[in-house]
């Protein structure tokens, strides 16, 4: 069994630049407001006349392509993580598969939302350690911009979401020492309903009406944000203790920590539970907002094009969300 390794990362993010202070003239809200409770200071929309989650993914996967040094065609399997498909079904990994022109591989989509990375990395993972596929595309990509509340009443949640991409491409690695050496995944699913989309769905909710698209409709992420904090500031630090555990290690020995970049408090929170000096602890929160499943691995592609990650580096991926799920994964770079 041969670890896998991240072989390539890449990234995307739509040019248009949402300002806090942009966001103050759709809502009640202000600059102060957002930065001193989230961190954000700006995000960015996407374009509708030229992105779609689908092709953001599609950009950042050439960039970790290139990164690799590999083709398209040389993978062999894709795994797309996302809470925005471009259609209710197919999920986008598909639609990756034909814009990259490879032949007739499987595409696998993975709903888990601000974990949805971490659950795919690991599932490129461990068919790579079975000897299944030689090299697994790992792509997280989100379009929130489309979906939010921007009224007074949805202004808790709209004020904290970005849309970008972020990619992987995994492949086998030399010696069993180095690459993904474990990743952990968790979830709690009788707190669904405290960070979630109800409409339209299958549960009671199959048509639209206009009930739903009123400011505070259905169609609108609901977030207990004091419960989803709670849960958070405690799920992260067990996580990244479990992976750490699990191989014999201590939280000093971690070089960089890439979380999920949810919030600038909770990673603040969790970077001095595990007592972490500030150049391990990866943060963009403040440029990107928070983009779910496309946050780590936008993150992870800044940290190493910037030289934060080294060779040799024991880096650590964490993540907790909407489920609830959280995850972890233990990389010696
Ligand atoms: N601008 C100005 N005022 C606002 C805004 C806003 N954008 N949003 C809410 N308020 C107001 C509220 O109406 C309320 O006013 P009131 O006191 O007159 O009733 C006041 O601010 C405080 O509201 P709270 O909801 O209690 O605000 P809180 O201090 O808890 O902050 C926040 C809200 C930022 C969401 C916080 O709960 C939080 O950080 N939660 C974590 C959630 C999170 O990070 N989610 C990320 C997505 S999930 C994930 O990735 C894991």
């Amino acid at each position: 069994m041969k670890n896998s390794r991240i072989a390539g990362v890449g990234h995307y993010v739509p040019e248009k630049v949402v300002t806090n202070d942009d966001l103050a003239k759709l809502m009640d809200t202000s600059d102060e407001w957002i930065r001193e409770r989230t961190g954000i200071r700006e995000r960015r929309y996407y374009n509708p006349d030229i992105d779609t989650t689908a092709n953001m993914g599609v950009k950042a996967a050439r960039m970790a392509l290139d990164d690799a040094g590999l083709q398209p065609s040389d993978i062999d399997f894709i795994v797309f993580a996302t809470l925005s498909p471009d259609y209710f079904f197919p999920g986008p990994g598909v639609t990756v598969q034909e814009e990259l022109g490879i032949d007739t591989i499987g595409a696998l989509d993975v709903r888990n939302q601000c974990s949805g990375f971490i659950y795919a990395l690991s599932v490129g993972d461990n068919f790579i350690k079975t000897g299944m596929y030689n090299n697994v595309l790992v792509i997280g990509s989100e379009i929130h911009s489309s979906g939010l509340d921007f009224s007074n009443e949805g202004r808790s949640v709209s004020v904290i979401f970005g849309d970008g991409a972020g990619a992987v491409v995994l492949s086998p690695s030399e010696n069993n020492e180095k690459g993904i050496l474990s990743t952990h995944l968790h979830s709690e699913g009788k707190f669904a309903k405290e960070l979630c989309v109800v409409a339209p769905s299958s549960s009671g909710h199959e048509r639209l009406t206009e009930d739903m698209m009123k400011p505070g409709g259905l169609i609108y992420p609901i977030m207990n944000g004091n419960y989803v904090f709670k849960h958070a500031v405690q799920r992260f630090p067990e996580v990244i203790s479990e992976a750490l555990k699990h191989n014999g290690y201590s939280p000093q020995d971690i070089d960089v920590l890439i979380p999920h970049q949810a919030n600038l408090r909770i990673t603040k929170f969790v970077q001095e539970t595990m007592k972490l000096s500030d150049e391990k602890v990866i943060s963009n929160i403040q440029k990107y907002g928070n983009t779910t499943a496309a946050s780590i691995p936008i993150a992870l592609s800044e940290a190493k094009q910037e030289g934060k990650i080294k060779e040799n580096d024991l880096v650590c991926l964490a993540a907790f969300g909407s489920g609830f799920t959280w995850a972890s994964a233990l990389i010696r770079w």
